[in-house]
């Protein structure tokens, strides 16, 4: 492989980097927000299947239709960041696979049919590029707050109506208030969350 990241990078990346809820009043530009989704799209998903969308929230007009299906406290963490985006997944993800996929077009037979399988590898890695694209912005110098206090149903009926895309998280995006955060909550000791058998 290639070379450890040095300290600085893994302190804005994971060390330091916190989720935040109170924002300055500075917007995020396009190019950013392009550059993030960039270094999102590479991180690994099955059959590199990509079943992710990015729906950027930004615009007073777009705030005010995600604002009703927010639990109240997390309502303010929304409306005063520059941009929330929601992490969705396509439900059809399958058939961009012979293109995604092109040494084995036909994994989309995989799936098609199968509800099941669809639902579990649709959220599994909508999951996980939801925490690449976490990641990508912490790399890029934003921050980041992730919330799920929110009601998917309604979302979906507001955003995604007639189509094949549904919510899964959503992820305020912006410069964070570092003031205004709590300290830091401890988390598992290796010892705890981990086994090596
Ligand atoms: C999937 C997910 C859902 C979350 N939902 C909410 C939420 O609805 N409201 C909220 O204020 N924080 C929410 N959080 C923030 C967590 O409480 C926070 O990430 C955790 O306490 C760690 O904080 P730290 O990153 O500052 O150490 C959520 C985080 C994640 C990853």
């Amino acid at each position: 492989m290639s070379d450890t990241v040095n300290d600085a990078g893994l302190d804005q990346i994971f060390r330091e980097a916190r989720s935040h809820s109170f924002w300055r009043d500075e917007p995020v530009s396009e190019t950013l927000v392009q550059a993030v989704y960039e270094l999102t799209k590479w991180g690994p998903t099955s059959a590199n299947c990509s079943p992710a969308r990015f729906i950027f929230v930004q615009s007073d007009d777009a705030k005010a239709r995600l604002k009703p299906h927010l639990i109240p406290t997390n309502v303010d963490k929304v409306l005063s960041a520059p941009a929330c985006v929601i992490i969705a997944y396509d439900l059809e993800f399958y058939e961009k696979i012979p293109e995604l996929f092109p040494h084995n077009p036909g994994a989309r037979n995989w799936f098609a049919g199968n509800e099941e399988l669809i639902q579990t590898t649709a959220f599994r890695n909508s999951s996980l590029q939801g925490a690449y694209f976490i990641i990508a912005a912490r790399a890029l110098g934003l921050d980041c707050g992730p919330m799920s206090g929110f009601d998917n149903a309604g979302v979906d009926k507001e955003f995604f109506a007639d189509t094949s895309w549904r919510s899964n998280f959503i992820c305020s995006i912006g410069y964070g208030e570092q003031e205004q955060l709590f300290p830091r909550s401890p988390r598992l000791s290796f010892g705890e969350a981990c086994q090596v058998l």
